[in-house]
């Protein structure tokens, strides 16, 4: 394994939080304390809240990113967003394919392989998301579960697209739930996430890919989950919303 060749990166999914003024807040506030960093930073907030978090982040190592993107160029997709609105709203990263998208929102896998697409052909950088349920765990399907959403969503990615693709492992039962995977748990995911990638791209493309872990990952357990072989990151959820927390797991995944 050569942890070596990923860069790690901590990216914030605020999910349904903060309005404009206290994203403008929360950002001045984290500037400082992730200014070390040597990790990528990202944030990943709400659409109306972009202009101001891409305003307040300026001049600054933290990159913004949104929480979805639509695979059309434009049209009749009420409440969707395009490539190019987000583009020129300064928009770097997009999460794709979270699992509240999956259980609210009717996003299938073709839908996330679709949104996939559109994000890479724009030169956004993808953190696509996937992981099983408590009863797919149960039932012993982690694996099989893992490999099959990870190459749905990868189908059709070139290698040369796959450089701007992160894939985050989130186990649906630790997402909010303050029930983290353990570390070796988390590890094996992001191992079979990995391993999926080997299957369609070969070992050696695979070994470059940032596979981050997320669910209920806090200023307390990143440093264990952090230094797994497999885990090069975190999407973190409750705990962006704290510029303190937050920064400490910057700070873990920095070292
Ligand atoms: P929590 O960190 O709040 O468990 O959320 C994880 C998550 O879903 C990040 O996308």
């Amino acid at each position: 394994m050569k942890k070596e060749l990923r860069r790690a990166v901590i990216a914030g999914n605020w999910k349904m939080n903060k309005t404009p003024s206290e994203t403008k807040a929360l950002i001045e506030e984290m500037k400082p304390l992730v200014a070390d960093a040597d990790c990528d930073v990202v944030l990943c907030v709400p659409f109306i809240d972009i202009p101001a978090a891409v305003e307040a982040a300026k001049g600054s190592n933290i990159k913004i990113g949104a929480e979805n993107i639509h695979f059309k160029a434009s049209g009749a997709y009420t409440g969707e967003i395009s490539a190019d609105m987000l583009k020129e709203a300064g928009v770097e990263y997009v999460v794709i394919g979270h699992s509240e998208r999956r259980q609210y929102f009717g996003e299938t896998d073709q839908t996330v392989n679709l949104r996939t697409l559109a994000a890479v052909n724009a030169g956004f950088k993808a953190i696509v998301c996937v992981g099983e349920t408590l009863e797919q765990r149960e039932l012993g399907y982690t694996e099989t579960l893992l490999k099959y959403q990870t190459k749905m969503a990868l189908t059709n990615v070139t290698a040369e697209q796959l450089k701007n693709v992160i894939i985050a492992y989130e186990p649906v039962w630790a997402i909010g739930t303050g029930v983290t995977a353990t570390a070796d748990q988390a590890d094996e995911g992001n191992g079979f996430v990995r391993a999926a990638i080997a299957e369609s791209y070969g070992t050696d493309v695979a070994e470059t890919v940032t596979v981050q872990y997320g669910g209920s990952m806090n200023a307390k357990n990143a440093d264990e989950l952090l230094s797994k072989v497999n885990v090069d990151g975190g999407l973190i959820g409750g705990a962006s919303l704290k510029a303190e927390d937050f920064s400490i797991i910057v700070k873990a995944a920095s070292k």
